[in-house]
């Protein structure tokens, strides 16, 4: 196989930082996701994912993030597979260093990793593309229009659900067409489609007050299912991932709970290996330094793989 000739140091120093770049976006993902654990019925976490989602720099620097996963992946294999070609057969005799057999786990936990993050992609971020469905929150504000309004309060006049009221409005103007001025007719039945087209936005804001699903702010209509998202998409709302309710309900699931456990033990694996072969590859790891970076990696990836953890726990637990 003949593949393109990059120095394997050169590739190394790329999967290092990298890795380095990776390593610094998970305790800011783990720090972050403390926010699910505040009992505000995710007014923190929801702003956050909010920020998150609309803010363009950090539109940006997603795509970078994920760019930086995939050629994290892609050089890895690259190395490796270049490595292997080097030399088929093994050594005679195995390396006994604590380095290389970490770096032998190394590729094993990286594949783990990834397959692992398609099953936490398609839970979350692949809501966000549109790819599977979820839950969803829209800020009470956007839907709150005038025509929503009007048709609110004039159907609860008539003790009538907002289609009943359209429904009995059309009705009414083909009864009395006659009477009724051509251009008069057009004026009516134009607001009345405008009434029709905000009917999806009512009906949310009508089984919201029903069902409880406003935030304690009032701010936001949360848990909303994937059948109502379609029906506002169509009417031209928005609606964005309703991310703490989905990772609440996640995390009360004991086979998904283990599942992400065992994901944050790979992680943890990968990470405190990574940590110290970061310093390694840059040189920087020495007899004097040596020891402190272990000690640095281990608290790292601890900290890290806690924070996650904690959140799946006191979730399971409910607390
Ligand atoms: C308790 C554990 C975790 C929870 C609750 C969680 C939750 C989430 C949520 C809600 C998103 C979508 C956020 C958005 O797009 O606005 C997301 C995205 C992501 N997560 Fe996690 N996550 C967890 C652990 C992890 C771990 C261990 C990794 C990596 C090893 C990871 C990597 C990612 C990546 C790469 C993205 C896509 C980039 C982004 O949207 O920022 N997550 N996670």
């Amino acid at each position: 196989m003949n593949l393109p000739k990059i120095h394997s140091i050169t590739k190394k120093i790329f999967v290092a930082l990298l890795g380095a770049f990776l390593v610094i976006f998970l305790l800011f993902h783990a720090c972050a996701n403390l926010c699910i654990l505040r009992h505000d019925d995710g007014a923190w976490y929801s702003a956050f994912c909010h920020f998150m989602g609309t803010n363009l720099i950090v539109k940006v620097f997603e795509v970078v993030l994920l760019g930086a996963f995939l050629l994290h992946i892609l050089l890895t294999l690259w190395l490796w597979v270049t490595n292997k070609l080097a030399r088929p057969v093994g050594y005679h005799q195995a390396s006994r260093t604590k380095t290389h057999q970490g770096s032998k786990l190394q590729v094993w936990t990286g594949v783990l990793i990834l397959a692992l993050l398609i099953v936490h992609f398609c839970d979350f971020y692949f809501v966000k593309l549109g790819f599977v469905d979820g839950k969803y929150m829209v800020e009470t504000q956007e839907l709150m229009s005038d025509e929503v309004n009007a048709m609110q309060q004039a159907a609860a006049q008539y003790g009538m659900t907002p289609e009943a009221f359209i429904e009995a409005n059309e009705q009414q103007l083909e009864m009395y067409a006659e009477q009724i001025p051509a251009e008069q007719q057009a004026e009516i039945k134009a607001q009345l489609d405008k009434l029709r087209a905000s009917l999806p936005a009512a009906n949310l804001v009508a089984q919201a007050e029903q069902e409880g699903m406003f935030s304690e702010d009032h701010k936001w209509i949360k848990g909303i299912n994937s059948e109502t998202n379609e029906q506002l998409k169509q009417a031209g709302f928005e609606l964005e991932p309703d991310f703490y309710n989905m990772t609440r309900e996640k995390f009360h699931n004991p086979i998904m709970a283990i599942l992400y456990l065992i994901f944050f033990v790979i992680v943890w694996f990968h990470m405190r290996h990574a940590f110290a072969a970061l310093f390694q590859t840059l040189g920087l790891y020495n007899y004097k330094y040596g020891p402190a970076i272990e000690v640095l990696a281990s608290i790292y990836a601890w900290f890290v793989c806690l924070c996650f953890a904690a959140v799946v726990l006191l979730v399971f637990f409910g607390l």
